[in-house]
Formats: C-alpha cells, structure tokens, sequence
C-alpha cells in the first residue's frame, strides 16, 4: 500500500474513534469535511519518509506524529479561511469548512483538529514513551507562539513584516516539525532533519505565492490572487515572478542538499523533487529555461 493510503486510512480511524453518536453530529461532520478530501498530504509525507530513514522501529508513533501534523494543517487551513483571515469560500476544490456550517462551528473544528493532534501521538505513545516529550515540544514549536504557525498568521496583524520571517512561521515551522517529529518517532536526533523541513516548508510557500498570481481557483481549488486583495507579503510581489521562481529553485537545492546519506536518501530526494515538479511544472517554462513562458493569471489551468 502507498504512503497516502496508508495515511488516508490512519486519519480516517483517528476520526471515527473521536466521533460518538452522544456528541455534537454537526462538529463531527465539519471535522471530516476540514480532513477530507486531502491536499498533497506533503507533510505527513515527510514525517512518513524521516521515520523510514531513521529506521523506523516504531511504526504506530510515526503514523501517529505523522497524522497529527496533518491534523495541524487541517486545522489552521479552516482558521485561515475564516473571514477574519483571508475570507475564502473555497478550499480543495469544495466549499470551505465556514462556508459549509457557518463560522462558529469552524472555529470549533479547527481548536478540535489541533487537541485531537495532540491526544492521537499521546495515545501512541505507549511502546516508547519516553519519545513523547520531544515529539510534543516539536510540534509545539511549529504551531503555537513566537515562531510557529499561529505565529506566521499573527504577522498579518503587525504594521510590517519581513517576507522570511513571515513564509519561515506561516509555513516553514510545521515542516520543520514534521521532518522533527519523523526522527524523534524513531528515536533519532531531531538536529539532523529540521534543515529539510525548514527550506522545503519556504519553498513551499514561494510556490504557493507564484501559484496564487499564475493560478485559477478552478486550477487551485482554493480562491487565487488572495495575497494582492489582503495586501499580503508575497515572493511574487517581492522578487517578481521570475524572481520568485529562482528563489524556489534555491530553496529546494538546500531541501534536497540537506538531506543527509541515509538508507532512505534516495526516496526523501525523489520526494521532494516530485513536489517541485507538481508546485511549478516544467511546461510552465520556456524550453529548458527557468523563465516563466507564462505570465498573467489565470493562464495556467
Ligand atoms: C496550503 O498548504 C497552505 C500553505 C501553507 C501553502 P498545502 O498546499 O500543503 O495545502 P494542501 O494540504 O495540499 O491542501
Ligand atoms: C496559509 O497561508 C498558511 C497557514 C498557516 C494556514 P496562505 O493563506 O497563503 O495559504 P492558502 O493560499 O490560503 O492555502
Ligand atoms: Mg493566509
Ligand atoms: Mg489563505
């Protein structure tokens, strides 16, 4: 089985076992509509691949820290759809979680998404107990206060933030911890790893910035040209377009250079060369040239 199914299964049993028919049917519905269908699932990826590379002797932890980070992602992907945020009526091709059952209830399944994260490594646990503390500061870092997700969503409320600082904590902290958290499950340094997740995480969101000008809400599933109407930082506004898409390809070289020789090198490499190809395809470009052959929005679909 694939890693995805594998995921796709792990969080759909973590879902049914924190449903009950004595508890609120609208919550539990809303919680499954913020989880399914996925997106690329990159993250759970990476803590899937990390574990494997660090040999992996305690597959249940792993799923576990894997699921919960996307748990996570869920989460904060409700959060940021609100109206408050960015106001988007939209979200992996169908109605956002607001949209769909109003925004209270969205509010709820977000808070529930990030303590069911929580509760899911806890009960994981048992083989290796002694992993938990250290998984749990991971994940605590890259979702909470001063550098992590809800950190990367507060600079939207300064005066002015710095493009880096901003991409680092919106994006970069929980693939940071998930790369962290992959070797920490498997009882393995978690120093090693972080870089990966660090440069591939600000790669990611340099790729989400081009893709936001270049792309179509049918194309994205989620609305486009949000960074121009909420006047957010934005690589593409920064370094411009092309700009923007060198700054990627560097980002990704250290990703990929970071990865060190490990019996799982080869995949982790494979892996994050595929997310490149599927964040900026090749026939983007201009014949074997990095120079966008694009360049208005909504061409790209
Ligand atoms: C979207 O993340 C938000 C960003 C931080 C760029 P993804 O692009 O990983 O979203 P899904 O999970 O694939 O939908
Ligand atoms: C979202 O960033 C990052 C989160 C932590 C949720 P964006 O607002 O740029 O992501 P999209 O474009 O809505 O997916
Ligand atoms: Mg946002
Ligand atoms: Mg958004």
């Amino acid at each position: 089985m694939s890693p995805i199914k594998h995921l796709e299964r792990a969080l759909e049993h973590a879902l049914k076992s924190n449903e009950s028919a004595k508890g609120p049917a609208l919550l539990s519905k809303a919680i499954r509509h913020a989880v399914f269908p996925g997106g690329a699932r990159i993250r759970p990826q990476l803590t899937l691949a990390v574990a494997h590379a660090c040999g992996n002797d305690d597959p249940q932890l792993s799923m576990a820290s894997a699921i919960a980070i996307e748990m996570i992602h869920c989460a904060s992907l409700v959060h940021d759809d609100l109206p408050c945020f960015d106001d988007a009526d939209m979200r992996r091709g169908q109605a956002s979680v607001h949209k769909e059952f109003g925004e209270r209830l969205a509010v709820l399944t977000g808070d529930a998404l990030i303590v069911m994260a929580y509760q899911t490594i806890a009960c994981a646990s048992r083989r290796s107990a002694q992993r938990l503390a250290p998984i749990i500061k991971t994940v605590s870092q890259g979702v909470g206060a001063p550098c992590g997700i809800i950190a990367g969503q507060a600079w939207e409320c300064e005066p002015q933030a710095a493009l880096s600082d901003y991409q680092r904590a919106k994006t970069g902290a929980l693939f940071s911890a998930a790369t962290a958290a992959g070797a920490q499950a498997a009882g393995s340094d978690a120093e090693t790893w972080k870089g990966l997740g660090e440069w591939l995480g600000e790669a990611y969101q340099v790729a989400d910035d081009i893709r936001d000008v270049l792309g179509d809400s049918q194309f994205l599933g989620k609305p486009a040209g949000q960074d121009e109407e909420h006047q957010r930082p934005s690589s593409a506004r920064e370094l411009g377009l092309n700009g923007a898409v060198e700054h990627f390809d560097l980002l990704v070289g250290r990703a990929i250079a970071s990865i060190p020789n490990c019996p799982g090198d080869g995949y982790l490499k494979k892996l994050v060369a595929f997310e490149a190809e599927r964040l900026l395809p090749s026939s983007w470009f201009e014949r074997g040239e990095r120079q966008l052959a694009i360049a208005t929005q909504r061409q790209v679909a």
